[in-house]
């Protein structure tokens, strides 16, 4: 397995692959990998086939972390992370440190103004300017074919999505599906900070987006009002009181707009506080 430093050295290397005709695939990850980063691994291996190249980023990118957020304490392991890599027989990582990524007197950024403007950014306003910032600066190192990005972080992969769409950048975006654990919590880095409570806890974010499923699939009434489906959720809150919900929205998954009535094939997105933990989920319903 190959490992890159510097951004010109794996520069280098993809423009070699494209050159040779080798399709590459990049997955982008902030590290602390879990079966949902591997999942996408694989996803990107049947993307490229066996003679493809598969490229994971390993860095935890500080312009998408807000003041008082956790960029110091995001969980880390890069020797395990290598490891997972080697054995799910990725090509090449790319393990990049801030000065690479944004010399002192750094100063491009890029803004997506639609998709991203919604949601997650009422409590993060600047995130996605730091994801789609990084995510470009990534497509342009790494000079990916095609970019595997999860599901359970629906806004980013829409909001990259779009991103790629108005910036004619020439890479495909594959959204791979969220993994969740045997009783249905997202995958995700942040629920190591979960306590054992809390991590019961946390499994009333999925159960939220099975009930609403259910009603919304039952066909009586065959729409629902959006208020009215939060209020027959809102008992399900009212018995994990260690859950505190930041937003439970119905959008369509395209331009992540209200819906005014929610039938089948809205989606749903959710984000919860458990302490200062702070944990979102989605699903089609
Ligand atoms: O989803 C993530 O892990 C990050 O937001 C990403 C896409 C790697 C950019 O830092």
């Amino acid at each position: 397995m190959k490992s890159f430093k510097s951004p010109k050295g794996l520069q280098r290397w993809s423009l070699e692959m494209r050159t040779q005709g080798t399709p590459v695939a990049l997955v982008p990850t902030m590290g602390f990998l879990h079966q949902g980063h591997i999942s996408l691994m694989r996803r990107a291996r049947r993307a490229v086939g066996k003679s493809g190249k598969v490229v994971v980023s390993i860095y935890v990118n500080p312009s998408q972390f807000g003041k008082g957020e956790d960029f110091k304490t995001y969980p880390r392991n890069l020797t395990r992370d290598l490891q997972l890599c080697g054995q799910e027989k990725v090509d090449a990582v790319f393990i990049p440190d801030n000065a690479a990524m944004y010399p002192g007197d750094y100063s491009t950024f890029v803004l997506e103004e639609d998709v991203s403007s919604s949601l997650e950014a009422v409590t993060r306003p600047t995130h996605f300017r730091g994801v789609t910032t990084i995510v470009c600066q990534l497509f342009n190192i790494a000079q990916p074919e095609v970019a595997i990005f999860g599901e359970k972080d629906f806004q980013q992969a829409i909001t990259i999505k779009r991103m790629v769409r108005d910036l004619h950048l020439p890479v495909r975006i594959l959204i791979a599906p969220t993994c969740r654990e045997q009783d249905g919590l997202a995958m995700s880095s942040r629920n190591a900070y979960l306590s054992p409570n809390q991590r019961q806890q946390a499994t009333v974010l999925y159960q939220m987006i099975l009930r609403a499923r259910e009603l919304v699939n039952q066909g009586k009434p065959s729409s629902w009002n959006p208020v009215r489906l939060q209020k027959a959720l809102e008992p399900m809150l009212l018995e994990t009181p260690g859950v505190r919900l930041d937003y439970l929205a119905f959008v369509d998954s395209e331009h992540l707009r209200p819906m005014q009535r929610v039938t089948r094939g809205c989606r749903m997105l959710l984000a919860a506080y458990l302490g200062s933990t702070r944990l979102i989920d989605n699903a089609r319903l």
